[in-house]
């Protein structure tokens, strides 16, 4: 099974059963900015959370790839996801994250760049994802980029004063990259590195450096099928597969 399918599908048996009932994603709108606000400066410092205009910004300019996942139960916003569309030679002028975010938005791409994806809960992540394939399939999306902290890289380069980067990002512990977000994103589906960062976005642990990553979304290359397909056929299919994991 397509390692990126793992990215998109609910978790394994007994956890999906906690997390089918936890979580639930849904685009987001102006009414959850004190939400979204909350979470962001839970997960991100002063430097890094956007504020609620560049959160509402993000929300207006690109509604249907505003994503969040919310506790059932009390209504808690567990997970954010914003995407924009991006060109798809993307990965060659993307060198900072701000770059990134300001680039003007293409209407008529197959490629998306993550502009911010915040959790609280694992389960929320699982809901986002799960939201979202179907649409992306139904869309004709093929790729998603994102750009990783390598929170890891600090600390390995005060072991290794003289090793370079590359190093560690393409370092391997058991088939899985050593450090540990490239490690969760790899896990999910982000296998593919396309570049390494320097001055990327600020973030200590990472010397500031970002890995831009790459995630082909699974079974996109039978877009002229799903073009085809009712939504609701289309999410069928997505749940059919993701219960095959
Ligand atoms: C990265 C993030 C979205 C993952 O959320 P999640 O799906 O709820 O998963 P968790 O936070 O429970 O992390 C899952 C695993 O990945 C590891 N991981 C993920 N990001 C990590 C990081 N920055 N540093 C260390 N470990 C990290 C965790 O240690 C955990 O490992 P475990 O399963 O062995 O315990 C969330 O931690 C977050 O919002 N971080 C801050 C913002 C961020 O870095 N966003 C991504 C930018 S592209």
């Amino acid at each position: 099974m397509d390692r990126a399918l793992r990215f998109f599908a609910p978790p394994s048996a007994p956890a999906r059963l906690a997390s089918a009932v936890r979580a639930q994603a849904r685009l987001l709108t102006p009414g959850d900015l004190s939400a979204l606000l909350e979470l962001e400066h839970e997960k991100w410092n002063a430097v890094q959370a956007a504020s609620r205009a560049q959160l509402l910004a993000r929300i207006e300019a690109h509604p249907e790839l505003a994503i969040g996942a919310f506790c059932v139960h009390t209504g808690k916003l567990l997970a954010s996801l914003f995407l924009k569309p991006v060109p798809d030679d993307f990965d060659r002028n993307a060198d900072t994250w701000q770059a990134c975010v300001a680039a003007a938005p293409l209407s008529d791409s197959r490629s998306l760049f993550g502009i911010s994806l915040s959790s609280r809960d694992a389960a929320g992540v699982d809901a986002l994802f799960a939201f979202f394939w179907p649409r992306a399939l139904a869309r004709g999306w093929r790729y998603i980029y994102l750009g990783s902290p390598v929170p890891g890289l600090r600390a390995w380069r005060r072991h290794h004063p003289h090793g370079n980067v590359e190093d560690y990002v393409y370092r391997r512990q058991g088939g899985r990259p050593l450090d540990p977000q490239l490690r969760y994103y790899h896990r999910r589906g982000f296998t593919k590195i396309v570049g390494v960062k320097r001055d990327y976005f600020p973030h200590e642990r990472s010397l500031d450096y970002g890995v831009l990553l790459r995630c082909t979304v699974p079974l996109s290359l039978l877009a002229p099928v799903w073009r085809r397909l009712p939504a609701a056929w289309i999410t069928g299919v997505t749940h059919t597969f993701a219960s095959f994991l």
